[in-house]
């Protein structure tokens, strides 16, 4: 059977089809308010047991969060460093620090590293993974659960990928080179890929009958894609150009979080009587739930310590202190994620967070969320102006505007397309089953 697979940033989903109807197979039967999405979670035990979806989230959140983790400065493994100028390599020993008393970790939005040319591996507990085989841990999974929901071996997948993974030509190469890579390792089988916008419009040709030129607008959670295509009467599709920029959900929550929420983490406090402001670098990391873990190290909590005892501000000096030693990293993004996704629908939302030490109800009303993400405004805007000037067509000549992924969602961007192209142009589709639709469809084509 061949399946079309979407391996997303924040979601991932599978679909089959049979030349009439397409299914969304239920991956995540904890995901309660979907089971058809799986998050693109995936979380390894000290013993290298993986886990994916929702079920990765709740075991950190139960066994990692509220914890007071401590650090110790260890040995970690050996690398092999080669420079550009020398025609030798030394071996170096590479220390971290380590949680020693955590029972896993979670890794998310794994999809956004391939580009990262600096991700090549992380250790876990004393074992390195590559980031491809931390992908192919999470791809198997995923192919494991399909084969059992279907009750039959998957024999080809068609894997969806950005037009861009980065802006740069050499980062996007080494992205899609690495993501061929986990899907070998993962032992995908006859794999191959597809962008994500065409296969969106896959999915809308299938159900249009009409000559149109049209304009995907795919907005995920890592990634904005663009693809400019006519589509014919019979719906035959010709891609007339593409673009992207890595822009995504995951940046709009921390414009969220470096622009309204440091100030309850110690921005702005003064030290000592010499009213120094505490240092801005130290709150710098917390403009990933990834690095707040960063902060654990002495030299950091120490200042933190110094800030508690001997700033104007103590109480959000013990809030960054909870944040940072208990791990409530990941919750403050969630929280910032849900008041982004409330926005959509209303006017103001509240960011509340409520732990130990932690009492934060920050009222965000849209137009600040609007403000503060002026500058992907622009970026997208620019894109989508690209991408039509390599079509060599003007915004009236687009006669229908897909609107896909969950980014699509932001009515700041909606406004943006109603005001290019016209309201009565856009289109929405399924936010989050576009894409995967339209690789089964194509993964079936194949089959034919
Ligand atoms: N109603 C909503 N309003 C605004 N944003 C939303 C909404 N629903 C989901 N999102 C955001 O959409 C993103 C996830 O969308 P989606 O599942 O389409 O991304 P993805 O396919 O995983 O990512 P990518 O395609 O970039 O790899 C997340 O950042 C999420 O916060
Ligand atoms: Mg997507």
């Amino acid at each position: 059977m061949q399946i079309g697979l979407d391996f997303g940033t924040t979601n991932s989903s599978v679909a089959v089809y049979d030349g009439s109807t397409i299914t969304m197979l239920p991956l995540d039967p904890r995901n309660t308010a979907n089971p058809r999405l799986l998050r693109s979670s995936l979380f390894l035990t000290r013993e290298g047991v993986a886990y994916i979806g929702r079920e990765a989230m709740d075991r950190f959140l139960e066994g990692n969060v509220g914890r007071e983790i401590d650090y110790a400065w260890k040995y970690i493994g050996d690398a092999e460093l080669t420079f550009a100028d020398m025609d030798t390599s030394v071996i170096q020993a590479l220390y971290a620090y380590v949680d020693d008393s955590a029972p896993g970790r979670l890794f998310q939005s794994l999809k956004s590293g391939l580009r990262d040319a600096g991700f090549t591996h992380t250790s876990v507990f004393g074992r390195a993974y590559t980031l491809e085989e931390l992908i192919a841990l999470a791809l198997r999974l995923i192919l494991l659960r399909v084969q059992d929901q279907l009750g039959q071996l998957v024999t080809g997948v068609v894997v969806g990928r950005p037009v861009h993974y980065a802006t740069d030509p050499a980062a996007d190469t080494l992205a899609f080179k690495r993501m061929r890579y986990a899907c070998k390792l993962a032992a995908l089988p006859n794999v191959t890929f597809l962008e994500e916008p065409s296969a969106a419009a896959l999915d809308y040709a299938r159900q249009s009958r009409h000559a149109q030129r049209v304009l995907v607008f795919d907005f995920g959670g890592g990634t904005l894609d663009l693809t400019v295509m006519q589509i014919d009467r019979h719906g035959k599709m010709q891609v007339l150009a593409t673009d992207g920029v890595p822009v995504g959900g995951d940046v709009l929550d921390q414009r969220i979080v470096m622009g309204r929420m440091l100030k309850h983490f110690g921005e702005g406090a003064m030290l000592g009587a010499r009213k120094l402001p505490f240092p801005v670098h130290v709150l710098e990391h917390l403009s990933e739930w990834q690095s707040i873990v960063d902060l654990t190290q002495p030299r950091y909590l120490d200042i933190i310590d110094e800030g508690i005892s001997m700033s104007d501000r103590p109480e959000q000096l013990r809030a960054l202190r909870a944040l940072v030693r208990r791990n409530y990293g990941l919750l403050l993004y969630e929280a910032v994620e849900q008041a982004k996704v409330a926005l959509s629908d209303s006017n103001a939302a509240v960011i509340s967070l409520h732990r130990e030490d932690l009492a934060i109800d920050e009222p965000l009303p849209r137009w600040d969320f609007e403000r503060l993400i002026g500058p992907d405004v622009r970026d997208v805007e620019q894109c989508i102006d690209r991408a039509l000037a390599a079509a060599g067509l003007t915004p009236a000549a687009i006669d229908t505007v897909l609107r896909t992924g969950g980014s699509s969602r932001v009515p700041r961007f909606v406004r943006l397309l109603s005001q290019k192209f016209g309201a009565e142009k856009l289109h929405e589709m399924d936010v989050f089953t576009g894409v995967t639709s339209g690789l089964a469809i194509a993964a079936w084509q194949r089959g034919q």
